[in-house]
């Protein structure tokens, strides 16, 4: 088989022969092709929906099958067996670690979440009913300043250095964010406990000596962190590879992740889905709302994807993870309108023929409000998750020798060299 592609250009009566590689044509190779003024042709593709801006070992996704792998491991088996810190280690340094290495992660990690008393006033400052969302971006911006030597993103040693920071902290801004809004003191990390515990303990402790979550929430909270960790080149990791490609410090690549992951089309979907829920109010009313959306005159929220076109493998684990945390805070009503509405979307053609099938969305809100998290949270919940995929995405970024400032071509469609006359004489 010949991997090319032969082109030719109708303009011209000219033929190319375009390299083919991984599947791919080079975007250079077909700016080769120009028309007869010498202009390149160039790829018109508005939100990438068929571009690929970089080669990465990071994710595996088959949408088709409904396969997310981290680092070859299957999402099943990392959700099941593994930590969200083991995770994190995976995603960044590429391999599982050895015992030695994850302790030392984990210790470092630990001994990282503790910020700057100035990170704290700075927060204070918020007005009090800041978005959580909106005080976590600023901060994690603002931590750029608190580590000037973070610019140096060519020493291993320093890059390593704000990995391990910037995971460690996120769950302190995080909670204070949450905290802020609830006019409550901020609580200060306890490194006895482990990292999803300590999370909780920031968000939720009052006066106890120490706060001691149950151990199921502790697990179920860790493998939402798990499935959040990284999925390949969405919106956000696009923000954060496309700041960084300007060799920016990690702090505010990642804020323009976090900002990515603020829109309600990218972070938004599972508060959508609580608010339907709601809306249908009882089991009865599925089947009313079902003829609705088939109509067209309303959208199931939490079903379908741009990527996944069988069930989103990420659901599946979450509605197990229901299971678990119910047992524990008391079922929440609004998962019999979940079930009902899964069960008949599932076996109706509407659904069936266009490969519509829950995502990751359509449970983790019911599992946010068991916790008792406000919705503004939700995002600030996966934002903490994500960071291990978009740091380790970082680092492939800035080591990667092909990768240049991300700077992409427009076609204009303005106008051109007009005449300027002044405001005095326009408006005289
Ligand atoms: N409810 C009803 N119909 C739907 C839905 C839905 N949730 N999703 C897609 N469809 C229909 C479309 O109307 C279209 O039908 P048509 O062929 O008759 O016109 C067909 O299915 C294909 O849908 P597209 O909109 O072309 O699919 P696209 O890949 O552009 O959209 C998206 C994917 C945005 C996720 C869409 O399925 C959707 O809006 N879902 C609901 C919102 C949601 O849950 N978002 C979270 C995604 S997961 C995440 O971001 C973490």
């Amino acid at each position: 088989m010949n991997d090319s592609l032969t082109v030719r250009d109708n303009r011209t009566g000219q033929e190319y022969d375009v390299p083919i590689e991984n599947g791919a044509v080079r975007g250079a190779d077909l700016g080769k092709i120009k028309d007869g003024e010498g202009s390149p042709l160039a790829v018109y593709d508005p939100g990438f929906v068929n571009t690929a801006s970089c080669k990465s070992a990071v994710t595996y996704i088959d949408g088709d099958q409904g396969i997310l792998e981290y680092r070859g491991y299957p999402i099943e088996q990392l959700a099941e067996k593994s930590t969200f810190l083991e995770v994190a280690y995976l995603l960044v340094h590429g391999e599982l670690p050895t015992k030695t290495q994850y302790e030392t992660w984990v210790h470092d990690i630990t001994y990282h979440t503790f910020v700057h008393e100035n990170v704290k006033s700075f927060m204070e400052g918020f007005r009090y009913d800041a978005h959580p969302m909106g005080m976590l971006l600023a901060s994690v911006g603002a931590l750029s300043t608190f580590y000037p030597d973070a610019r140096d993103i060519n020493d291993d040693e320093i890059r390593q250095l704000q990995i391990v920071r910037m995971i460690a902290k996120m769950p302190t801004l995080g909670a204070w964010s949450f905290r802020h809004a609830q006019g409550k003191p901020f609580v200060y990390p306890d490194n006895e406990l482990g990292y999803t515990a300590n999370f909780l303990s920031m968000l939720f402790k009052m006066s106890e000596d120490r706060f001691a979550a149950d151990e199921r929430l502790v697990k179920a909270l860790d493998v939402l962190f798990i499935l959040h960790a990284d999925h390949e080149q969405n919106c956000s990791t696009n923000a954060v590879r496309s700041i960084g490609s300007s060799q920016v410090d990690p702090y505010s690549a990642v804020a323009g992740g976090v900002a990515a992951l603020y829109g309600p089309l990218h972070g938004g979907a599972n508060e959508a889905v609580l608010r339907m829920l709601r809306r249908i109010g009882k089991k009865e009313n599925v089947s009313d709302f079902i003829d609705g959306v088939k109509n067209g005159d309303e959208r199931l929220m939490g079903f379908g994807h741009r990527v996944y076109k069988n069930y989103d493998p990420r659901a599946k684990i979450i509605k197990k993870a229901c299971d678990d945390v119910f047992e524990v805070t008391g079922v929440n009503p609004l998962l019999e309108i979940a079930m009902e509405l899964e069960k008949i979307a599932l076996e109706d053609d509407y659904f069936v023929s266009r490969k519509l099938y829950p995502n990751v969305d359509f449970y983790s809100g019911l599992i946010y409000e068991a916790f008792q998290f406000p919705p503004e949270m939700f995002t600030v919940l996966f934002a903490i998750g994500r960071t291990p995929g978009w740091l380790a995405q970082w680092l492939e970024l800035v080591q990667d020798k092909e990768q240049k400032i991300a700077r992409p071509k427009q076609i204009y469609t303005g106008h051109r060299t007009l005449e300027f006359t002044p405001a005095s004489e326009r408006w005289a």
